[in-house]
């Protein structure tokens, strides 16, 4: 049987995280994979997590299963942290997931149950494991277009164009807020148009937001979310908890199915359920039970906050230098955009000869598209950088 597998493609961003490994320079830099790190490079727990695990340790007296969801009180808090009371929790089927990949490959098997002909529509450029479950799950995908490497901001006329292409029943994929890769948001009267614009197609918006507070803060993060949510009839929400909680390896996240229609509940509550039981049964706990633990719990949350408040401005910091080092040895703002991202990730927006350029000379490593992961930088990394980026012609 197994003589009928070939040979997958590696991931590129897990491929590049290996190659910055064996790469045996000194003053090699990591702008790689999306895992915040502080100024010495490390990922660090952040306090309240710490804290919450060891009052876990102390308190815990199970590991007997959990329920199909997760532990409800979970699901309950991360849609008001998503959420706020944009949307009533009576409308909001909610289950926990392995991380948010898992949240997001949940989803689109709901939607392949919920309607076979769905189209998922995706930003040019996206989350390339967005594009690789779909086409592993054999669920056809439209680009629609979204960077514009010219301004590197978003070409909002080119995506409500393409938008207007979808049809009813058809499924489109946001980033809630700190777009992956680019880092080129959407304003909120244009978040609201494509709201609108949904809701006259008939297509169903799914927000991927797995950066809440890394961008302009918690509530400001979700506030796109929230505002679609509201608007649309139905909306699928991935949120993964593993950057703003630091839990990355603890695969935690939450999937969360949005209907205004009254008794449309309990099916979609029962249905994420059911999925969760064929593709893993129980959903992962101790990551969601920290969560858990801090967002109910005053202290702990307001430490969180401040951790998480400090780990945004620190990125604010460093794209703000980086763009005023950029202008002065370029001699011109054409880097400005990098100050004007959000979240932890910046698309230059040239080509991979430049990119392998900064790799081979500088041991710089961002991924192949020119995505640069701004927590990867420090105050001595951020002149080296910029130099470097001068140096290959960009
Ligand atoms: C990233 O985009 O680098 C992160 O979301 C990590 C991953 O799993 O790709």
């Amino acid at each position: 049987m197994f003589e009928h597998l070939k040979e997958q493609p590696a991931d590129k961003i897990l491929a590049l995280m290996q190659a910055y490994k064996d790469d045996p320079r000194e003053d090699k830099i990591d702008l790689g994979v999306g895992v915040y790190k502080d100024a010495t490079g490390n990922t660090p727990i952040m306090r309240a997590i710490k804290t919450a695990e060891k009052q876990l340790w102390e308190a815990e007296e199970t590991k007997a299963y959990t329920g199909l969801a997760g532990d409800p009180k979970f699901g309950d808090r991360m849609a008001e942290l998503v959420l706020g009371d944009a949307v009533p929790l009576s409308k909001v089927a909610r289950v926990a997931t392995p991380g948010g990949t898992g949240a997001v490959r949940q989803a689109f098997d709901m939607i392949r149950m919920a309607n076979p002909d769905a189209r998922v529509f995706v930003s040019d450029p996206t989350w390339p494991n967005h594009l690789s479950i779909l086409k592993h799950m054999e669920i056809p995908h439209v680009a629609y277009r979204y960077f514009d490497s010219e301004t590197g901001g978003v070409d909002f006329e080119g995506m409500m164009s393409d938008l207007a292409d979808a049809k009813r029943g058809d499924v489109v994929l946001l980033h809630g807020c700190c777009h992956n890769p680019t880092g080129a948001n959407l304003n909120m009267e244009e978040w609201k148009a494509v709201a609108d614009l949904l809701n006259k197609q008939g297509a169903i918006p799914m927000i991927d937001i797995a950066y809440q507070g890394f961008g302009d803060g918690l509530e400001d993060d979700a506030a796109p979310t929230r505002l679609v949510a509201a608007h649309c009839p139905e909306t699928l929400i991935a949120a993964s908890c593993s950057k703003n909680f630091g839990i990355y390896r603890e695969r935690t996240g939450c999937l969360m199915a949005i209907a205004h229609e009254e008794g449309r509940h309990k099916v979609n509550q029962g249905t994420l359920a059911y999925l969760n039981r064929q593709n893993f049964s129980f959903p992962p706990d101790h990551g969601a039970r920290l969560v858990l633990m801090v967002l109910g719990d005053d202290a702990l949350r307001t430490d969180w906050e401040a951790e998480l408040e400090d780990v945004r401005t620190g990125m604010l910091r460093l794209r703000q230098q980086l763009a005023d080092e950029l202008r002065e040895r370029s001699g011109s703002d054409r880097f400005g955009f990098l100050a004007q991202h959000r979240g932890m990730f910046s698309r230059l927006g040239v080509g991979p000869d430049k990119v392998e350029a900064l790799r081979e000379k500088h041991g710089i490593y961002m991924v192949g598209d020119s995505r640069m992961n701004i927590a990867g930088l420090n105050e001595e990394t951020v002149p080296k950088l910029a130099r470097a980026i001068i140096d290959v012609g960009i």
